[in-house]
């Protein structure tokens, strides 16, 4: 007797996810063209590199119960419409906080004492000699960090900077007062910690108020020697403010582990850059993060076709 396969649409599963899934799961190869077959049978699917998800396409996958999403930011899905049509989105927060903490912590330091420029110029023929007075970054103990967004993450992001011994202030939309006695951080206005951290780092979801959050009026409110860190997503920073920035020196570097458009066309003036790194999107790019992502993933998506509660429900 053969019993039928559930049909779920997915982009890109690694051997790892597709290991954890079930045999009576079929994936179906992502396709959201006009004539698609796939959306036409999918009852679920599994975003995993970000595909966009929004009202429409959902109108054109009839027998569409549940969206599980890889990954804690579901930006590219329009949750809204999810919700107006019953839909269930899943997501996976907490598992990957310390992963992309740890990778804030990286590019802040690699960003402000020269390790990317450093790697390039160790391998050069240029490179003959040490020499004391060259690439002198800037001093990260003891500095002031700003954390844009102290979530999850960014309280993580709180916790290695202590060990820096960091002066810490961070931006939210409320004040957090437990966050504050625990980790030692300190409210500001957006403007107030713009103007006086010598670090700041963004941790905050992109939302309808956070996109662009970072435009040419901030930047010049930053000190010329601050860096900036976006671990969040691209659409957070205005990147034509961005770039005029950097190229004028309006402030010193940024280091950026997401762009908007993500990749950035292989030609964008961003790239061009000396004091700018940039890292393809792998703030939760850890072996151990990875894998619980993908359970998570997976328990969301059995859950949801078994018409039980979602583990990680996001609407
Ligand atoms: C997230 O969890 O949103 C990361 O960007 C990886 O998808």
């Amino acid at each position: 007797m053969t019993t039928e396969r559930i049909p779920v649409m997915a982009d890109g599963l690694p051997a790892s996810l597709l290991e954890v899934l079930g045999p009576e799961i079929e994936i179906l190869e992502w396709d959201d063209s006009p004539q698609s077959p796939a959306l036409s049978r999918a009852v679920a699917f599994i975003t995993y590199g970000h595909p966009r998800v929004d009202g429409p396409l959902m109108d054109r996958t009839p027998h569409l119960k549940l969206i599980s999403n890889h990954g804690v930011g579901v930006d590219h899905i329009d949750c809204e419409a999810a919700k107006q049509r019953g839909i269930l989105v899943g997501n996976t927060p907490g598992c990957l906080d310390a992963a992309t903490a740890d990778m804030t912590l990286a590019l802040l330091l690699a960003a402000a004492r020269n390790v990317v420029s450093g790697d390039k110029f160790a391998r050069s023929a240029a490179f003959t000699h040490y020499d004391p007075s060259f690439m002198i970054g800037y001093e990260v103990t003891g500095s002031t960090l700003g954390i844009i967004g102290l979530g999850r993450i960014g309280k993580q992001v709180a916790r290695r900077a202590r060990a820096f011994d960091m002066q810490i202030l961070y931006h939210n939309r409320r004040r957090d007062e437990a966050a504050e006695q625990e980790l030692g951080v300190v409210f500001a206005s957006l403007d107030d910690l713009l103007s006086t951290c010598d670090f700041v780092t963004l941790n905050c979801p992109l939302t309808v108020e956070t996109t662009n959050l970072i435009g040419r009026r901030e930047l010049g409110l930053m000190k010329s020697s601050a860096i900036l860190v976006n671990v969040a997503r691209g659409g957070v920073v205005d990147h034509d403010a961005l770039l005029a920035a950097l190229k004028s020196r309006r402030i010193a570097a940024a280091a950026l582990d997401v762009t908007s458009p993500e990749p950035l066309p292989r030609n964008h003036p961003l790239l061009e850059l000396e004091n700018i790194i940039i890292a393809p999107h792998l703030g939760s790019a850890a072996n151990r993060t990875r894998r619980r992502m993908e359970q998570m993933t997976v328990e969301n998506l059995n859950a949801g076709l078994k018409g039980i509660a979602l583990p990680w429900r996001v609407v």
